[in-house]
């Protein structure tokens, strides 16, 4: 991730959920707030606002990131994704097993899965539960996670089907 500095109000553009976007921001404007408060997209949640517990993942260059740490003014030209942009597969498997309560974690959990399934052939053998360990959820146990999210990868990728270690 690039620190740039901000240091005065900026218009940037990016790419944002496959589409270009440019937008006035203040420096010092997260992420997270952009996303929610100046776009409406309010899939994305925020927990801890500390980067501890996942609720606000998004992709980064198709990498994951805590929305709630990074200023969207250092993201000019870059690539980013949120739960909007997420077909319905992993939370269908996640319903069937039960396991979105509150639902605050929910969106940053299929954001870290829609993470692995797309990096299937080199995450394949890495544990899920290591793998999500940064997404946190304070309502259920995490088997029924782990299983719809191994559903959905072993769906997607049969080829490359995960072995979650137990
Ligand atoms: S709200 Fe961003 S990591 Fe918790
Ligand atoms: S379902 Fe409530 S925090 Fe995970």
């Amino acid at each position: 991730m690039s620190t740039n500095t901000c240091t005065n109000p900026i218009t940037i553009s990016l790419t944002l959920n496959s589409k270009p976007l440019s937008i006035a921001v203040d420096p010092a404007e997260r992420l997270l707030d952009t996303l929610r408060y100046q776009l409406g997209l309010t899939g994305t949640k925020e927990g801890c606002a500390e980067g501890e517990c996942g609720a606000c993942t998004v992709l980064i260059d198709d990498q994951p990131a805590n929305a709630c740490l990074v200023l969207t003014c250092q993201l000019a030209g870059r690539f980013v994704r949120t739960i909007e942009s997420i077909n319905v597969d992993t939370l269908h498997h996640m319903h069937e097993q039960g396991t979105t309560q509150c639902g605050a974690c929910t969106p940053g959990v299929v954001m870290c899965a829609q993470w692995i399934n797309e990096h299937q052939d080199v995450l394949k053998h890495q544990s899920l539960r290591q793998l999500m360990s940064g997404n946190l959820c304070r309502c259920t146990g995490y088997d029924g996670i782990i299983l719809g999210i191994e559903k959905t990868l072993n769906e997607t990728n049969p080829a490359t089907a995960h072995k979650d270690p137990r």
